[in-house]
């Protein structure tokens, strides 16, 4: 038995073919276009994702003889898409999770009262990192789009849901509660859409999905739509929560940080929605199929992975990601610079939509090693921020942090992350953790493992990096370069 899992990340969509065993049989990826209208602004085309989506599944598909019999799916969360129900075409372009277009709108609600409210039913804050101002800035500003939800024919949702409509031939327009949490819209402590949330966004409750649990049957895929294919859909999360499951942080407690395009660190609270303080956000991390909800606190950083892909394409520094790592070791430190990659802004703990990049103490001496040096500690840096605010939050320090994610393979990082954070970082063998997790809950869903138990088994340690001696004077100066960089954007 082997499960089939759809990662549809921010820049791309992975499939895995993932036996019983937990391991890996076959992998597939396909690239889909980043759209930057304006500044600040950040968009997909839904139609690429799908296609994007069948191509990565056809890829892993072609590599294995092991035919999958579920389907998991997990996602970039927060991003907005509309759709017509029927016919799964798209009257606009997506907004994706990083785009700031909507600091105005959260301004505007923050000074009419409106953020401890949000803040208490939905664990979040107002920032357009979230959903639900993306589709007020579309109610008020993409009116040919939006009378197709006022007329009941376009629905909305997050990736997954989108995902799911095109998979089952629209027959099933559903998300599961760890998406439906990163919406603005769904009290996470009912479980269950708010209508006062969607008076206060302008959005149709009736145009929302249904929510599910993240495990268990929720359709079939429509062999006309999907490769010949009718599997069960049996597992839907976010990519963190996602990230999470497949790094069997079950118990509270229990953490990770992911590294991919930003970088999400999650803690496991068990059945308490803590308020969130310091920066975080208090959030749901999967549904039980009996409708018990496990929740996690929160530190979303918004570019991490992404600072070390503008090295690469924005200043042809480095050939590939992975060179950053030989590139930041050929010297000592970065030599006095600050790199502060607030590219869309700041998330955890800061949360400023109008700060933007900045890079401090460039000399004559400054060369590309420094500034690849600077974006590693950055990187190290803003994970120690939030993982900070966590300690603060719970008045206890983690034990400590396992990682995943694409950077998670740059040995050098994971030493620095360690040194910073005083605690051990420890890296699984399979850093495709959010896929992974996705395939477990799919295969939780339907009886392919029996029980959490049986997972714990499946995670195998690559390694271990020990805490060194930690640079609290660099860090001082990183805190000063983030202050500086706020507000840029106002200016
Ligand atoms: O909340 C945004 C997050 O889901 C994006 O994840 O992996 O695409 O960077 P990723």
């Amino acid at each position: 038995m082997s499960v089939l899992t759809i990662d549809a990340g921010t820049t791309g969509v992975t499939a895995l073919v993932v036996s019983e065993n937990g391991v890996v049989l076959a992998r597939g990826y396909q690239e889909f276009a980043q759209h930057y209208p304006e500044s600040g602004w950040v968009e997909h085309v839904p139609e690429e994702i799908w296609q994007a989506t069948l191509a990565a599944c056809q890829a892993a598909l072609d590599i294995t003889d092991d035919a999958p019999t579920c389907i998991g799916i997990t996602n970039q969360r927060e991003t907005a898409v509309l759709w017509n129900r029927k016919r799964g075409s798209s009257p606009r372009r997506a907004i994706v999770w990083q785009d700031r277009r909507t600091a105005g709108i959260c301004t505007e609600l923050r000074d009419a009262g409106h953020e401890p409210r949000v803040t208490e039913l939905t664990g979040l804050r107002l920032d357009p990192y979230f959903t639900a101002t993306k589709l007020t800035w579309m109610k008020r500003n993409d009116q040919r789009a939006w009378s197709g939800v006022e007329a009941g024919e376009v629905v909305v949702g997050t990736v997954d849901s989108y995902l799911i409509s095109r998979l089952t031939g629209g027959a099933k327009h559903v998300t599961d509660a760890s998406n439906a949490s990163r919406t603005l819209l769904y009290d996470i402590r009912a479980g269950q859409w708010s209508d006062e949330l969607c008076d206060l966004f302008g959005v149709p409750r009736s145009a929302l999905p249904e929510v599910v649990p993240s495990y268990g049957t929720v359709g079939e895929s429509e062999p006309d739509e999907f490769l010949g294919l009718r599997l069960p859909i049996a597992g839907i999360a976010g990519d963190q929560q996602a990230a999470m499951f497949g790094q069997n942080c079950y118990i509270p407690g229990s953490s990770k940080c992911t590294y991919g395009t930003g970088s999400f660190v999650l803690v496991n609270t068990g059945d308490e929605a803590v308020a969130p303080e310091h920066g975080l956000l208090s959030t749901v991390l999967w549904q039980h199929p009996d409708g018990r909800i496990d929740y996690a606190l929160e530190g979303a950083i918004f570019v991490t992975g992404a600072a070390v892909q503008w090295l690469r394409d924005g200043l042809g520094l480095i050939d590939s990601a992975p060179q950053s790592e030989a590139l930041a070791r050929s010297v000592d430190d970065s030599g006095g610079v600050v790199f502060v990659p607030a590219l869309t802004g700041l998330g955890a703990p800061d949360w400023d939509p109008y700060a933007r990049g900045s890079i401090f103490g460039i000399t004559r001496g400054t060369g590309r090693a420094h500034l690849a040096r600077a974006t590693l500690d950055a990187i190290a840096f803003e994970v120690r921020d939030v993982v900070d605010a966590m300690a603060t939050s719970s008045g206890t320090s983690l034990p400590e942090l396992r990682v995943d994610g694409g950077a998670s393979a740059n040995d050098l990082l994971c030493q620095m992350q360690a040194d910073q954070l005083g605690v051990s970082v420890a890296r699984p063998r399979i850093q495709e953790t959010t896929a992974l997790g996705a395939a477990f809950l799919a295969g939780l869903g339907t009886g392919v493992w029996s029980s959490t138990d049986e997972l714990m088994d499946t995670w195998k340690l690559d390694r271990r990096f020990e805490p060194g001696e930690r640079d609290d004077a660099a860090y001082t100066r990183w805190r000063t370069a983030v202050e500086r960089s706020k507000g840029w954007a106002n200016l």
